[in-house]
């Protein structure tokens, strides 16, 4: 094993908001790679929470008539309910507007003050009374306000930055020579060609006369810090020693905050980059509409999984997206999904062969008594999935994984139809029954270890019917790389035991 230690997050979540679909898929994609990581024995730390700061969270507190922090409270455990709803195996949810985050980023603001990384000066921007806020000449709407469409003014006031252009240069030569950095290619290149642009020194400072709802600079107390210098630093208060992250999981819509901020911020930290950013893409409508609480086409994510359950819901996020690119979502796509892959292929291919073994062998593992140049086609095909799965995995594709897990499954069902158990029990052959029912139930023992890591319940359901000690990934893995035979891993002493099929079709 390379290395043995692994570090995986989330983007933490505004709470401003409640929770959909989109963040849903975030977090699924972070957990899978987490407890694939920990299935190869690998100590995987997952760290997941609430971006609870800033002006978006400070107006909800209002609208709601609560306190910041109440209303935070409020709202961030309706996200850690989704995390659990999920069953997203995080090791710590974390909040920034607990203690030690505030810690973190009070000291992350005096360190850079000190090393002369952050200064004030004067900003100049369009500033809307009505709305409280500056706006970007861009964000106009015919020179007005775009929330409130009333005038805005041309104001200066004093404001803290962090000296980001000074680390412009080093975060260059760092995408160049670190190729896995920012992945996939195309977000690489995007923010590749946004940094050949003129890149500028960050506002860090909200002056509390305004906005107060954050966490005060440690250097000048009638200013709190602009929520993003904020929330980007969680990561490194819930390392708990894990630092630097090996996977950042981001939406495309905040790669540049974490690319360029974040590695700036880290730069002149002093601190190791993460290794690696995925941007993946949206969930978008049939229309191509993001799905978004904005837009008001959201999907909550509880009506879905009770539709096709929790371990359904994964299966799809993780089989319908391809990394990087957006995906369109919609309840028959989800269904169609479930009931071809879910049930019809792996569930079915479980519940047969328990049967079968129940029927036949009285529960107990049947022993090879002939090996065939069908078994040899299974096994070496086992092998293959197996390998370039655990590479695949590696390479967060996830999709590409499943495909072939999937291709296994098929072909233990084809393999089903063409040995024709039924017709060789009647016929009393049982030496080859034998074999035809052991070889299965080591398949189904080797897709149900492989898709732990999107189907966590129920696959472990199927592996609880037939052994009490299932091969671990690891040495599914060591077997195949050593050319031993995959298909004699089953422990000869487990029982198989009866059950209804774990997943039905809708
Ligand atoms: N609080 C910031 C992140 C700070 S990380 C230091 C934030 N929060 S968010 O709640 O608005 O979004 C969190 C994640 O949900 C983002 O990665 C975003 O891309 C993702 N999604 C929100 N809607 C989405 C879709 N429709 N589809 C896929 N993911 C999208 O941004």
């Amino acid at each position: 094993m390379s290395q043995n230690r692994y570090y995986v997050t989330t983007p933490i979540y505004y709470v401003n908001g409640s929770p959909h679909l989109g963040h849903a898929y975030t977090s699924v994609l972070a957990d899978a790679v987490a407890r694939y990581q920990r299935q190869k024995g690998v100590d995987c730390r997952l760290l997941t929470g609430t971006d609870e700061h800033g002006q978006k969270v400070q107006e909800a507190a209002q609208r709601e008539m609560r306190k910041p922090k109440d209303h935070c409270d409020i709202m961030s455990q309706q996200w850690k309910e989704l995390a659990d709803l999920l069953n997203i195996s995080y090791s710590r949810f974390i909040r920034t507007t607990d203690i030690d985050h505030v810690q973190t980023v009070q000291n992350a603001l005096s360190q850079l003050h000190a090393a002369g990384d952050i200064y004030s000066d004067d900003f100049t921007g369009w500033y809307s009374v009505a709305a409280e806020r500056f706006w970007t000449e861009k964000d106009l709407v015919n020179g007005k306000c775009p929330d409130t469409l009333t005038p805005v003014i041309r104001l200066t006031e004093k404001s803290w930055f962090f000296r980001m252009s000074n680390y412009k240069e080093r975060l260059i030569s760092h995408i160049e020579s670190h190729p896995e950095f920012i992945q996939p290619v195309s977000r690489r290149n995007e923010v590749l060609g946004f940094l050949a642009k003129d890149l500028g020194d960050l506002c860090i400072s909200r002056p509390k006369s305004r906005m107060s709802w954050g966490i005060e600079l440690p250097f000048d107390s009638d200013y709190v810090t602009y929520v993003w210098f904020d929330a980007l630093l969680n990561y490194v208060s819930g390392a708990d020693g894990y630092w630097p992250a090996d996977v950042h999981f981001v939406g495309k819509d905040i790669l540049m905050t974490h690319a360029i901020y974040w590695s700036t911020m880290l730069l002149a930290l002093n601190r190791a980059l993460p290794k690696t950013i995925i941007a993946h893409g949206w969930w978008v409508t049939a229309q191509g509409e993001k799905m978004s609480k904005s837009i008001g086409n959201v999907i909550d994510v509880k009506e879905l999984a009770d539709c096709v359950g929790v371990d359904g819901l994964r299966y799809f996020f993780l089989n319908e997206s391809d990394l990087g690119l957006d995906g369109i979502f919609s309840k028959d796509r989800l269904v169609s999904c479930y009931n071809v892959n879910v049930v019809n292929t792996y569930s079915n291919f479980v519940h047969r062969t328990t049967s079968m073994a129940l029927k036949w062998f009285d529960g107990k593992v049947p022993l090879y008594a002939e090996w065939t140049s069908a078994e040899e086609a299974l096994e070496q095909l086992a092998k293959d999935v197996i390998l370039s799965v655990d590479k695949d995995m590696s390479q967060f594709r996830m999709k590409q994984a499943l495909s072939r897990i999937q291709g296994l499954v098929d072909a233990g069902n084809k393999y089903i139809e063409e040995q024709l158990p039924w017709s060789l029990a009647k016929e009393g052959k049982k030496e080859r029954l034998s074999t035809v029912v052991r070889c299965l139930l080591e398949i189904v023992q080797i897709t149900s270890v492989l898709q732990l890591f999107v189907m966590p319940v129920g696959c472990k359901q199927a592996l609880d019917r037939i052994t009490k000690s299932p091969v671990c990934l690891t040495d599914l893995i060591v077997c195949a790389r050593e050319q031993k035979n995959v298909l004699k891993l089953l422990d000869e002493e487990s029982v198989i035991v009866h059950g209804e099929p774990i997943f039905l079709r809708i």
